[in-house]
């Protein structure tokens, strides 16, 4: 989603809490040994728009996998949702654009299928937009839009309807996670859920790690610019003197872990000053910036299988390079 102008979400910004707690995580990440910032901050206005080129380069392959998914297969996962037929609530963490599900929800629509579409997304401006157009796009369509946090909004959603619960997590947004939180969160998430409740979820699986590496490493640089540019945001938003050519992005991916992480390196002896603090760098020391972890389709059914869910449909692109898995309630 793109957010150019002076939307809800870029005024929240400049709100002096946002700015206190951002200065607060940027020392803390910085001060830590090793250093690393976190990645919800990449995503100001040019960091949107970075993201959106990124995703739009020909290397990075999962967004057209999980859409060859969603349109070739629509009915298949459609059938699977709807399952015995009962009404039910089909709620979707980080929605964004909803561009994926919009295939399905129209193949939903076209079944008659009784279901409200609840998209939750810690963007305002996000949950208006699908607010404004889907109904229009999708005619026939309950949507109720949730703006919050994943999991203070999965509450609000059980207080909204006792209808059974289809939960979506798309895009491999799980991957952006450490191995051991992604398992936290599964099980969170099953905390959350009840007997014939169930969960659609778009994991990356591993493949040649050269595909992988291309994909964090695009060649136009918009994945490094997009990496920079948190350094070039800390600099604006906090009175920062970052000298964006005295550091470098480095991509790895290691095929033995399925770990894909981004770094920023230090290209000298350095010290930066920000928020009244000095911090030092030396040559080569490495900033963590994000991980996109790899998954096998078994490492995802244990991992399902783990947080008490029943992994009971693999939808696979024709590549055999994404997933999108249903795991039920047990
Ligand atoms: N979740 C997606 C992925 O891991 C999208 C994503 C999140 C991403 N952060 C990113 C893609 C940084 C490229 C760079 O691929």
């Amino acid at each position: 989603m793109k957010n150019t102008d002076n939307t809800p979400t870029e005024t929240a910004i400049m709100e002096p809490d946002y700015t206190q707690q951002f200065c607060d995580d940027v020392i803390a990440g910085l001060t830590a040994t090793p250093k690393y910032l976190q990645a919800k901050y990449f995503y100001d206005a040019a960091g949107d728009e970075l993201f959106q080129k990124i995703m739009g380069s020909p290397e990075y392959y999962p967004t057209n996998c999980e859409l060859e998914i969603f349109t070739q297969q629509t009915t298949s996962l459609a059938e699977a949702i709807i399952a015995d037929g009962s009404p039910f609530d089909l709620i979707e963490l980080g929605a964004g654009d909803a561009m994926k599900s919009t295939h399905l929800l129209r193949c939903l629509l076209q079944k008659q299928a009784a279901f409200t579409y609840v998209p939750i997304d810690i963007s305002g401006h996000v949950i208006g937009y699908l607010n404004d157009t889907l109904p229009d796009a999708l005619p026939g369509l309950k949507l109720t839009g949730l703006t919050g946090e994943y999991f203070d909004m999965l509450k609000q959603a059980e207080k909204l309807s006792r209808r059974r619960k289809v939960v979506m997590f798309l895009g491999s947004n799980i991957g952006n996670m450490p191995v051991a939180d992604a398992e936290d969160f599964c099980q969170e998430l099953r905390q959350h859920l009840s007997a014939g409740d169930s969960v659609l979820i778009g994991v990356d699986l591993k493949k040649n790690p050269k595909a992988i590496l291309a994909a964090y490493n695009d060649a136009q640089g918009f994945t490094r610019d997009f990496n920079l540019n948190l350094l070039t945001r800390i600099n604006r938003e906090l009175e920062a003197n970052f000298d964006l050519g005295q550091f470098e992005h480095y991509p790895t991916y290691d095929p033995e872990t399925g770990s894909c992480k981004s770094y920023l390196i230090s290209l000298t002896d350095q010290e930066v000053h920000l928020c009244d603090t000095t911090i030092s760098f030396q040559k080569d020391e490495y900033i963590y910036m994000e991980i996109s972890q790899k998954y096998t389709v078994e490492q995802t059914d244990q991992m399902a299988i783990q947080a008490g869910f029943a992994p009971i449909n693999h939808f696979m692109d024709s590549k055999g390079w994404f997933l999108d898995a249903i795991w039920m309630v047990e």
